[in-house]
């Protein structure tokens, strides 16, 4: 729904004069000043680095309410999600707004059983990877080469044609993640297979061998579905808004996947997961937390707290309540609940949400830093964890990059900047001078 202009906002600038500034209500309760016209009419332009009070979009998809600690997809909040639904209903609801209807059939589950292969000269690309490659590597590259299989058949402005790229994209994520971690373990590659779910198929994909045939146990898969549902979009985080500046140029989506995955693997986005279980690794017990949580308030060292704060959540991470759940549950049912990495995190938390710098700057725990536990558990390995995220979060990209093709203020990314350097100089500049 576009949203609705009610009031103007009045900008008094420097030199007397005043500018008026639309104000586009959303929902929630949530108001923007409407500032496209700023630059045109004033030469002024807004400083916003990192844009914390910069809506780049209007979105219907996901709402994250900080303060309270609440998400919801397409207004439904995520732990009813995580609870009762399949990945790929998730997956529907996303990109089409709505779950599939109850008792029907989820016309995504059909789709992507079509598509799940990948071309067989594929497999070539990897073995142009170092043997001991980053999984998130050779992620990296291989959804890009995928552009070079359905590049000259896609016509960006026909839905159809959108419509099968995002199919193409999300059938074939697991099949490349899982080849990625074979790959990397120097093990043959496993073919998709079709009699299972999308999550099922992941890790079939990913741990079955040719010498014990792999079978799923419901509790490891839900708890891999959970895992998956909670991070499979979060409004516009760093990825995602990679993804869509990049697809704003019109760019071919195999790309823009790529870009996405590129700004995810950083460890202050989703290489953090990965960084909270090397972080507890390396605090070791519960006597040597304090001496951590030292290093992470001291402003001259670089060290922070791995999984904890968040750019918008300045209360508990709701997906972090329902990864420490699926950790007590999953722990319990390997006969791993006295596992000494989740006591010690749970003493970490304790200790953290205790202390006043933690309290005054409002750090919480946020999604990672319960999910690399619950991935362990399922024997995943640390180098798989931002990609499984990158395979979640590879739909909420994909929803993103729908919606922006029916975004009538869809434009090219191009910010502004404030220019700090030099003024014109050189020989052509003094000589116009004299
Ligand atoms: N440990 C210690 N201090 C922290 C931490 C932390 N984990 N997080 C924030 N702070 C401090 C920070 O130093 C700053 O202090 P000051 O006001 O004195 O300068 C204050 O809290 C505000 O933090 P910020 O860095 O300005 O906040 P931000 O919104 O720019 O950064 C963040 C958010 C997630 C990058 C940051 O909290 C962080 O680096 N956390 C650790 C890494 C992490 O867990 N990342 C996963 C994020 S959630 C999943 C995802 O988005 O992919």
């Amino acid at each position: 729904m576009a949203p609705k202009t009610q009031k103007t906002a009045q900008l008094h600038l420097p030199d007397g004069s005043v500018h008026e500034l639309p104000v586009l209500n959303g929902a929630f309760q949530k108001h923007a000043l409407d500032i496209r016209s700023l630059y045109k009419a004033t030469g002024f332009t807004a400083y916003d680095p990192g844009y914390t009070s910069t809506a780049s979009c209007k979105s219907a998809i996901t709402y994250i309410d900080g303060a309270k600690g609440d998400l919801y997809y397409r207004g439904y909040p995520v732990k009813k999600l995580a609870d009762h639904n399949t990945f790929l209903e998730v997956a529907h609801l996303l990109w089409e707004g709505e779950l599939p209807e109850a008792g029907g059939k989820n016309p995504l589950e059909e789709a992507v059983r079509s598509h799940s292969m990948v071309h067989e000269q594929l497999r070539e690309f990897f073995k142009g990877f170092r043997r001991d490659a980053h999984p998130m590597a050779i992620l990296m590259g291989t959804v890009g080469a995928l552009s070079s299989f359905y590049h000259e058949d896609l016509n960006l402005h026909n839905e159809d044609d959108r419509d099968l790229a995002a199919i193409r994209i999300l059938a074939k994520m697991p099949t490349l993640a899982a080849m990625a971690y074979r790959y990397n373990k120097g093990l043959p590659f496993v073919y998709p297979c079709n009699e299972l779910s999308y999550v099922e198929n992941f890790v079939y994909m990913m741990f079955d061998m040719p010498t014990q045939p792999y079978k799923a146990d419901d509790v490891r898969v839900k708890a891999l579905e959970k895992v998956m549902i909670l991070h499979a979009d979060h409004e516009q985080n760093a990825s995602t808004s990679t993804v869509r500046m990049a697809a704003s140029s019109h760019a071919d989506p195999f790309g823009c996947i790529a870009a996405g995955v590129a700004s995810l693997w950083g460890p202050a986005h989703g290489g953090a997961n990965e960084a909270v279980l090397r972080m507890l690794a390396a605090i070791q017990t519960p006597e040597n937390i304090p001496i951590f949580l030292e290093k992470a308030k001291d402003k001259a060292d670089p060290f922070k707290l791995m999984g904890f704060g968040h750019r918008v959540y300045k209360n508990y991470d709701p997906r972090a309540h329902v990864l420490k759940e699926v950790c007590h549950t999953l722990l319990k049912h390997l006969g791993l609940a006295q596992d000494p990495l989740f006591k010690l995190a749970l003493e970490l938390e304790k200790v953290a949400l205790n202390d006043p710098y933690f309290i005054e700057k409002k750090l919480y725990p946020n999604v990672d830093f319960y999910s690399g536990l619950v991935l362990q558990a399922l024997g995943i390995p640390l180098n798989m964890f931002t990609v499984l995220f990158a395979v979640a979060r590879t739909t909420g990209w994909l929803a993103h990059w729908k919606e922006l093709f029916d975004d009538e203020d869809f434009k090219i990314g191009r910010p502004q900047q404030l220019y700090v350097g030099p003024e014109a100089r050189g020989r052509d500049c003094e000589e116009s001078e004299e």
